[in-house]
């Protein structure tokens, strides 16, 4: 594989502002020098993710994750170190040198060659639909109401019969390998190349770049034995739980809100009737993946599941996927017709943006789920319902937000808010309860270890320095602190590469540093980084550090020597006079620094 050399990897750094790439992903707010935000690698509802702008680190105080920019792409989007590199040059727009390595070529030409199998076959199906052999296609088209507009946003198409496309393809230049690497076609046991969409009506799927890497087909034969859509499978190039279709065009949207559905219809439909701002999942339930892209091109998401379809279920988890990514979701309810499609066919697009307008969120959602469990007008049911509904309104930590929804509730149920409160605060009282028990286990181990935490802190403090003040802490620290009086691995780590390192600056030293490529040894350098050490006077605080490491050495030696002047038998006169001086020394220095 190709190997990045350290100058263009500082380049592809530089190029790309910690900041920015990480509020991609997260929401961040700027807290003195750093940023703080909610940690998107473990749940929280409090923020302890922090990212520094001045040193390009982030680290979660919660999850001890941490590190540069490129640590973040290839956590967050679980890729090696590489791909994050080569993602964040795209990012930045710097061209990556071609490997001299022919295999890693080989997959890249081969990507780019099933790309242009892709437009090409987008074109042919597309062009196909408006030939007269297309009529059937052309009559279901009219049948489902999809307009000309429509079919070109969408390119939709028509594919052909037996190995049309494959013969096209091969006119055009490409090879058996890479006709086959994209799955449009399949090789049978008699070595017959056929395609693999014939007589359907073709959706190309496109990344949010608006390239297609693969396509759906649906069926125009009302008939039951064959599947009623059929999917490119998964290549090197397409991974479903990667993208969502039409999220090239909705991202285009000025809507801050998008609609999530579960059907390609659904997407086409709506967006034909002023809905530009719709995604639909392919065909799996929403995946972290994919709610990552709806959190990075939405403020909200409104899911709009079939209403007979996905189940409560879907719904539950798709909302707190979401939710856990810090997005706002909500949920569109809708009755009436199957699916939004349908609906929007019926009622029309005015009555659709009043369900969009109208969705609830998960905690309205959850207390209508409850709802539908029991029989309100029965006394001992709207009790079990009220204890039910407690546990959730007791999870809203917004005041605010939990009054309204109390409000609600009270209203909508015919239940006296002193009831909702009384049983509200009960359930708080007994999780503050919880809680306090939990803190108190805790802190009684932290105080175990509390003697070793000043001591990493004090060395981390000197790495600290190491980086961030170079010039004036490089000498008083290594002529008076070694490797091995630190304690941490991690930390001797970083303060021999330091130490090998020809580097004369801050700048250059953190590059040295950064490019140590161990995940753990990241997450400890980000931590060290965005640490406040409450630091006042550079000089005094190098020179406080100093002294605790000699006064520490000197009263080792002080026990060192006392222990051998208890047992003398095996010490000469000599030895014996020059350590009672030495001893004496060490005393008077101790008594001077005190
Ligand atoms: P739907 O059956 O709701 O599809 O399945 P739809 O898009 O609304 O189609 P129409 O209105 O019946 O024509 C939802 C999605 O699930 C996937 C497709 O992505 C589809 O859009 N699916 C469904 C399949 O992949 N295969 C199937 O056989 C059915
Ligand atoms: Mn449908």
């Amino acid at each position: 594989m190709v190997q990045y050399t350290d100058e263009l990897k500082e380049e592809i750094r530089a190029a790309n502002d910690i900041v920015d790439v990480i509020s991609q992903y997260v929401t961040l707010k700027r807290s003195g020098r750093n940023f703080f935000g909610l940690c998107p690698f473990h749940k929280e509802k409090s923020p302890s993710f922090s990212v520094s702008a001045d040193r390009q680190y982030f680290h979660c105080f919660g999850c001890n994750k941490g590190g540069d920019v490129f640590t973040f792409i290839s956590e967050i989007e679980r890729i090696s170190f590489k791909e994050a590199l080569e993602i964040l040059a795209e990012r930045a727009k710097i061209e990556l040198p071609v490997s001299e390595n022919a295999e890693f070529n080989k997959n890249q030409y081969l990507k780019e060659r099933m790309y242009k199998i892709n437009a090409e076959t987008t074109m042919f199906y597309h062009e196909r639909l408006y030939k007269p052999l297309a009529k059937i296609a052309q009559d279901y088209v009219k049948q489902r109401k999809l307009d000309n507009n429509t079919l070109k946003a969408f390119k939709i198409g028509y594919s052909g019969e037996f190995n049309e496309l494959y013969k096209n393809l091969k006119v055009k230049g490409f090879k058996d390998e890479e006709i086959l690497a994209t799955g449009l076609v399949n090789k049978n046991e008699k070595g017959e190349y056929i395609d693999r969409f014939r007589k359907r009506l073709m959706f190309p799927i496109m990344d949010v770049s608006g390239r297609v890497i693969a396509f759906g087909g649906r069926k125009l034969e009302n008939n039951e034995k064959i599947a009623k859509y059929i999917n490119s499978n998964e290549n090197l190039i397409y991974s479903k739980k990667k993208h969502l279709f039409a999220l090239n065009l909705a991202k285009l949207s000025d809507s801050k809100k998008i609609i999530l559905v579960e059907g390609y219809m659904d997407a086409i439909s709506l967006y034909q009737r002023g809905f530009n701002n719709v995604v639909a999942s392919l065909g799996t339930a929403l995946t972290e993946e994919q709610g990552r892209l709806l959190r990075k091109y939405s403020d909200q998401v409104i899911l709009s599941y079939d209403s007979d379809g996905a189940g409560q279920e879907a719904i539950m988890r798709g909302l707190s996927i979401l939710e856990n990514q810090g997005c706002d979701a909500r949920v569109l309810q809708m009755e009436g017709a199957k699916d939004p499609d349908e609906y929007v066919i019926k009622y029309g697009s005015g009555r659709f943006k009043l369900l969009v307008d109208n969705a609830i969120s998960l905690v309205e959602f959850k207390i209508k789920m409850i709802k539908s469990k029991y029989n309100l007008e029965n006394s001992s049911d709207k009790i079990r319902f009220l204890k039910e509904i407690t546990k959730v309104l007791s999870g809203v930590e917004n005041k605010i937000e939990k009054e309204i929804y109390i409000d609600k509730v009270s209203e909508k149920y015919n239940i006296s808010k002193e009831a909702i409160y009384a049983e509200v605060n009960k359930a708080s009282y007994n999780k503050d309860k919880n809680e306090n028990l939990i803190l108190k286990n805790l802190v009684s181990k932290k105080q175990e270890i509390e003697l070793d935490s000043t001591v990493i802190k004090r060395e981390n403090m000197i790495i600290y320095l190491l980086i961030n003040h170079f010039r004036e802490s490089y000498e008083p620290i290594v002529t008076n602190i070694s490797i091995d009086d630190l304690k941490l691995d991690a930390n001797k780590i970083i303060f021999k590469k330091i130490l090998e390192s020809s580097a004369e600056d801050s700048e250059k030293i953190l590059q040295t540093v950064a490019n140590i490529e161990d995940l753990e040894i990241q997450s400890h350098v980000s931590e060290i980084l965005v640490t406040d050490y409450g630091i006042t006077s550079i000089e005094k605080c190098i020179e406080d550090v100093i002294n605790i490491y000699n006064r520490d050495r000197l009263i080792n030696r002080k026990l060192e020597i006392v222990k051998a002047l208890k047992n003398t038998s095996n010490l000469t006169e000599k030895q014996k006079s020059e350590l009672g001086n030495e001893l004496n020394n060490i005393i008077n220095e101790l008594a001077k620094r005190k």
